[in-house]
């Protein structure tokens, strides 16, 4: 047998497809008896009920869409995580997908959302919100920005405050005595990216003496790390930083897996390493990095929440953009020995 339908299940049962909807839907509408006949029924035959067309006839699908920039990164793992299990408090489904920082692609996933109707998106955009933002709420979908936020107060966000994250890791090494400090994080498109630089070079301008750099990558990534160090590598004493900060902690741990391959640098005594985020991975690191914490969780939670509170109609829902604050979290690889 093919598909079993609700109809195979009312004929095996000997009662109205009506009334095996309403031992689904509606068992206080039946007798005992007929729902157990009807249960009995439906565990000869298998048959599963079809839960998209039953969201689409409802107009309430029990799914939300969630798009990141990269799953790969364990930073986005949390903050899905957080987002998870809020949802499945409300009976929600979480579908999640990622741009891998491509706009193109980040417009693919959208759209593929907005075809299932999803009950509305979370969106961690690569550059510019707004087209995916305008295109979904123009089919009545909802959207929550995550660790984005708009200058239109009309669409909620949850966010960090990446400009004071900067400044937290470049006054940390210029209070540990670090005078040349190199910032390393790309591409600039990435608002996170360039807040962060914002930050940094903000803390270096309130000290005299410190010499900074930038160095571009293409990704966020652990071999963009490593790649970034290669140049230091190659440069006297003199010409290279004594300290080192990354956009986040994947390419901090690339550059520091470069500098301990590379045996003539050591962490921090030669360069001291700050990352971004403080994902679970630091804490293990050969030296254990130095982070600025995102509560990645935590974004993910409440941007659960208001997306719902918007979907359900929440008398008192109005648009909000929470800003949380990041923290440094202090390790070895920025220690004064
Ligand atoms: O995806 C790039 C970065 O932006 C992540 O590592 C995290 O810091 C996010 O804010």
């Amino acid at each position: 047998m093919g598909v079993v339908s609700v109809k195979d299940v009312a004929a095996l049962a000997g009662v109205s497809p009506g009334t095996v909807s309403n031992v689904l839907n509606r068992p206080d509408r039946v007798s005992g008896a007929t729902i157990e006949r009807v249960q009995w029924a439906i565990d000869r035959l298998g048959y599963v009920r079809n839960g998209a067309a039953r969201q689409l006839r409802a107009g309430q699908s029990r799914s939300i869409g969630l798009v990141v920039l990269d799953v790969g990164n364990p930073f986005f793992g949390d903050l899905i995580r957080g987002a998870e299990d809020k949802a499945v408090t409300a009976g929600i489904t979480v579908l999640v997908t990622d741009s891998r920082e491509n706009t193109d692609r980040e417009r693919t996933q959208v759209a593929l959302f907005e075809e299932q109707r999803v009950r509305g998106v979370l969106l961690s955009p690569v550059v510019d919100a707004r087209p995916s933002v305008e295109r979904l709420r123009s089919r009545g979908i909802p959207v929550v920005l995550v660790d984005r936020a708009l200058p239109d107060t009309s669409v909620s966000s949850v966010s960090v405050n990446d400009v004071a994250g900067g400044e937290l890791a470049v006054r940390h090494l210029i209070e540990q005595g670090r005078r040349h400090i190199a910032f390393v994080g790309g591409p600039m498109s990435i608002r996170q990216v360039s807040d962060r630089l914002t930050g940094a070079r903000k803390a270096v301008s309130e000290h005299n003496g410190v010499r900074f750099e930038v160095i571009d990558t293409p990704e966020l990534s652990v071999p963009a790390g490593r790649h970034a160090v290669l140049d230091l590598l190659g440069r006297n004493a003199s010409a290279r930083p004594d300290a080192v900060f990354t956009a986040n902690d994947l390419l901090a741990l690339g550059v520091l897996q470069e500098l301990i391959l590379a045996g003539n640098l050591r962490v921090p005594e030669d360069v001291m390493l700050v990352g971004y985020d403080d994902i679970d991975f630091v804490q293990a690191a050969i030296v254990p990095l130095t982070s600025i914490r995102q509560p990645a969780r935590l974004i993910g939670e409440t941007a659960i929440d208001l997306l719902l509170s918007e979907a359900d109609g929440d008398p008192g829902f109005a648009p909000r953009q929470v800003v949380y604050q990041p923290t440094l979290v202090k390790r070895a690889s920025t220690a004064s020995r």
